[in-house]
């Protein structure tokens, strides 16, 4: 049988950090709420591109399994904050990368992105159309930020973190064992940035719709639910119970959700990968990053049984149960360096305060109406 498995792994962390302490001196919040709400502490605030910190973490995946930018023959990017929308993000990581042999296109399913881009990947590698598939998760999130607005700003980070799926031949089952993705109708507005695309290109000048808007605790409340109950039924299709999943790597949105949805499903909170404290929601990015640090600290073992869990704007959600090969260590190593710079996260969101201070903020500027 033909499988698709997980060859290298790879992140692109940008350097200019955003602590909650920050955040304290620009906007009516504290360490405190933020740490207790949310289990965030910081976040990154990127000054390069989108596609820059996928061809980063991305680079750095193609090493880890021994392989050139030429070998990668498909390229799938899961984004919802692309450089640009034409074209692709993908198509600018593509040159950066110099993977002169790929097809490449973006997946916009906001936080669930990496997990639908993963399906697509392994099925169309399955199918016979790709041999060595490049899924990356890559986001510059606080541009769609308005840090005006306490309710949303404190949550969202940027960077990107990449995987390599290579085809193999072999019995065993190895890879994606079961996976579902989906969508609940009716919800777009829920979570979403009503100014971000075509529709927002009117007369009317661009305001404060420009960000991300959502019904936190409407999205906080469907987001366990959806959590718990695809992951049940991918745990179920696979034959597998709670206690013989080796680690659970569940989106990064709020420590709170990923403990009301574990607990429901009966997992340890050993089994849970969470770093959530260092990055925030980082969207499409949230799991590569996670399964490439869980990697890098010894939490998988050759042979895991990995839980992916996501949900995002849409809403959507994702879920999928993960057989891993026997390597866990890079064959190659690349650092990833960033371009140098002097500046601090804070430094680098007075271009967003400014903006959100001239234009139509509503409310008082903490987020209230
Ligand atoms: N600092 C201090 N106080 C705050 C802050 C803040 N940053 N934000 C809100 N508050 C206040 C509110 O104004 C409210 O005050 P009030 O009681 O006087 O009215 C109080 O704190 C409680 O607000 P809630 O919204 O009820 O707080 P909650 O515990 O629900 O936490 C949160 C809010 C963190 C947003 C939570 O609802 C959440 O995580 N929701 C899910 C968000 C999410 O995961 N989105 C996914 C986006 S991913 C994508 O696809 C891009």
């Amino acid at each position: 049988m033909r499988y698709a498995t997980i060859t290298g792994w790879g992140k692109a962390i940008p350097p200019a950090i955003l602590s909650n302490a920050d955040l304290e001196t620009i906007m009516d919040t504290s360490d405190e709420w933020i740490s207790t709400r949310t289990g965030i502490k910081e976040r990154r605030i990127a000054e390069v591109e989108t596609s820059d910190m996928a061809a980063l973490a991305g680079r750095q995946a193609i090493a880890a399994a021994g392989k050139t930018p030429e070998d990668v023959d498909l390229i799938v990017l899961a984004t919802c904050s692309p450089d640009t929308l034409l074209p692709s993000a993908a198509a600018w990581a593509q040159t950066k990368l110099g993977a002169t042999n790929a097809a490449a296109f973006d997946i916009n399913a906001a936080c669930s992105g990496f997990l639908y881009s993963l399906i697509v990947a392994t099925n169309m590698i399955k199918g016979g159309t790709s041999k060595c598939a490049l899924v990356i998760g890559s986001e510059k999130l606080h541009k769609y930020v308005n840090f005006r607005d306490r309710t949303t700003a404190v949550l969202f980070g940027d960077g990107a973190g990449a995987v390599l799926l290579e085809a193999v031949e072999q019995d065993e089952p190895i890879g994606l064992i079961s996976s579902e993705m989906g969508l609940e109708v009716g919800t777009e507005e829920l979570l979403w940035a009503p100014q971000s695309g075509i529709s927002g290109y009117t007369d009317e000048p661009v305001t404060s719709n420009r960000a991300i808007q959502m019904g936190g605790s409407e999205v906080f409340r469907r987001a366990v639910t959806m959590m718990a109950d695809s992951s049940e039924r991918v745990l179920a299709e696979a034959g597998w119970e709670a206690g013989d999943v080796d680690l659970m790597i569940p989106h990064q949105a709020n420590v709170r959700i990923i403990d009301a949805a574990t607990r429901r499903l009966g997992l340890d909170e050993s089994k849970v990968f969470v770093n959530i404290a260092s990055y925030g929601n980082t969207s499409g990015a949230t799991i590569p990053i996670a399964l490439t640090e869980a990697l890098e600290e010894g939490r998988i073992q050759p042979g895991a049984k990995l839980v992916f869990a996501a949900f995002g704007a849409g809403l959507t959600w994702a879920a999928a149960t993960f057989q891993w090969g026997d390597r866990i260590t890079p064959i190659e190593d690349y650092q990833v360096e960033f371009p140098s710079s002097d500046l601090s996260g804070i430094d680098l969101i007075q271009a967003n305060l400014e903006y959100f201070g001239r234009n139509d903020v509503p409310g008082d500027g903490a987020g209230n109406p």
